[in-house]
């Protein structure tokens, strides 16, 4: 009995071990399948149809993986997103990902680069292709969407270590301005094969 429970808790540690080793690998081909589910929202090239949804399309996906764990698991919540994540596997989350990601965000100024929010630019850049790793690019998302996520970072509904602390000190009128200044940008994305 006693090997046995041994030989049970060794092979979990084997299996943990090889998934720390190896994690999971997005496949675009698969992911473009699945997002067949989101087209009518985020578009299958990920330039979104609704004001109210975010262009996905060309962002790291790091960052989408991340989002789409979050609201499987109920940290970020939305009413339609909750119910969309808790159908996707580790794996279909790796492949999507893999496909949005695949593709490449064009961003065009339409406004003088010195009127970009300073705050920000360091890692949202100064035409919101981010700059940093696990940041989301902000070019061409409708003021509405930027809008709406800086008021949940600084409610907590949405929590992140960084902007949790940029949000929490800004003011509606500042929060206005800056997703005015990147909803301005033109954007484009440029599709893979
Ligand atoms: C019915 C419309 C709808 C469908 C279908 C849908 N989404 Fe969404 N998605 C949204 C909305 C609206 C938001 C913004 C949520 C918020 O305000 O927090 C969003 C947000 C996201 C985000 C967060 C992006 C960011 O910039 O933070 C990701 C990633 C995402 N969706 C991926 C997907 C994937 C992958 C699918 C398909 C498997 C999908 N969505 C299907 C409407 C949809
Ligand atoms: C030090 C880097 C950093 C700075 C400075 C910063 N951000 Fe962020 N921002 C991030 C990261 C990282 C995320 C991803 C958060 C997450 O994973 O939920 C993010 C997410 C966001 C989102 C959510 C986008 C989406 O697609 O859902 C918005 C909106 C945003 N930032 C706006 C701003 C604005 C406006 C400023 C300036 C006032 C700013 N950020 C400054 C790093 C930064």
């Amino acid at each position: 009995m006693r090997a046995l429970i041994a030989l049970g808790f060794g092979g979990l540690l084997l299996a943990g071990t090889a998934l720390a080793d190896e994690p999971a690998v997005g496949d675009s081909v698969a992911g473009k399948k699945i997002a067949g589910q989101c087209r009518t929202c985020h578009g299958i090239d990920g330039y979104a149809k609704i004001p109210i949804a975010p262009h996905i399309g060309g962002e790291p996906a790091s960052y989408l993986r991340n989002q789409l764990i979050a609201f499987r698991n109920g940290t970020r919540t939305h009413e339609m997103m909750s119910v969309v994540a808790k159908m996707l596997t580790d794996q279909q989350i790796e492949d999507v990902a893999a496909w949005y990601s695949s593709h490449i965000a064009v961003a065009t100024l339409t406004a003088d680069a010195a009127s970009a929010p300073q705050a920000c630019t360091a890692c949202h850049g100064t035409d919101g292709i981010a700059l940093v790793e696990d940041a989301p690019n902000l070019a061409g998302e409708t003021n509405i969407y930027i809008d709406t996520q800086l008021k949940a970072f600084r409610l907590g509904k949405r929590t992140h270590e960084v902007m949790s602390a940029v949000a929490e000190d800004m003011t509606d009128a500042e929060i206005r301005a800056v997703a005015d200044w990147y909803g301005s940008v033109k954007l484009d994305i440029k599709m893979a094969k």
